[in-house]
């Protein structure tokens, strides 16, 4: 079965059509720059490019970087506030005329990495920390998620974690690597005590360069790289649309 899958990020907003069999995108993803300011109708209409350039009239899962609770955009850390209270679902099943599952890009992320990636076969507790503009999380027990935990906003050293330990403050504020990769460990050693994960999976961009920092990491739990890479985002919200994540 395949289904199609849209990652609305600060930066970009990503789609293809994914084969559930294997998780693997069955076309070349299409990105399209996320407008500025990226209001819901600025995104909606981007959205709609990416699924009408794929020729795309199934079902369609769209991952946001908020809380998402039936389909209504509860938060709006990273992206315009006016999708606080927006009934986001119903929206793009109106703009797009086909079923719209709407989730948080990084519980779509979690549940890709838990079926196909990293977190495949790890039973007992698993997070996954998403480390880009913000730092998105998704907890999962034995592939079981629970939606919606935000841990980036955990508060952390007197700012929220994210403010503290987001691939951004690398990506774009040129902090040294290895000086955010320690501020990084110190907030994975407090996942640790508080939530005991047996795997955490570091996911975000920035974990292609995973193999240059992680010797600084020192945790209880294990901590792996995302497989999925950048396409995580888009094979859970596919797997949203099929119904394969309850949300
Ligand atoms: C948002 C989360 C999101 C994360 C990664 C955070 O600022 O609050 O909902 O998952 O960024 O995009």
């Amino acid at each position: 079965m395949q289904a199609m899958g849209i990652d609305i990020g600060g930066s970009g907003v990503k789609g293809a059509p994914v084969d559930l069999d294997t998780g693997e995108l069955t076309a070349k993803r299409r990105r399209i720059k996320t407008p500025r300011p990226s209001t819901p109708q600025a995104v909606i209409e981007v959205v709609k490019e990416v699924v009408d350039h794929h020729g795309w009239t199934g079902p369609v899962g769209v991952t946001v970087p908020s809380v998402v609770i039936g389909g209504v955009v509860h938060s709006a850390a990273n992206i315009d506030d006016g999708w606080i209270g927006f009934p986001a679902e119903q929206a793009f099943e109106d703009a797009l005329g086909v079923d719209v599952v709407v989730l948080n890009d990084a519980d779509a992320a979690g549940m890709a990495e838990a079926h196909y990636g990293a977190a495949r076969d790890h039973a007992g507790v698993c997070i996954l920390l998403t480390f880009g503009t913000g730092i998105g999380s998704a907890l999962l027990v034995d592939e079981v998620l629970s939606p919606n935990t935000e841990f980036g906003h955990l508060e952390f050293r007197g700012m929220e974690a994210e403010d503290y330990a987001a691939a951004r403050l690398v990506e774009r504020d040129h902090m040294d690597v290895g000086w955010w990769a320690s501020r990084v460990n110190e907030f994975l050693q407090h996942i640790d005590r508080i939530f005991s994960p047996q795997t955490i999976v570091f996911g975000g961009g920035i974990s292609k360069r995973f193999d240059d920092f992680s010797h600084l990491f020192d945790t209880k739990a294990d901590v792996v790289p995302a497989e999925l890479r950048n396409n995580a985002g888009i094979v859970g919200a596919a797997m949203a649309a099929a119904g394969r994540i309850d949300v």
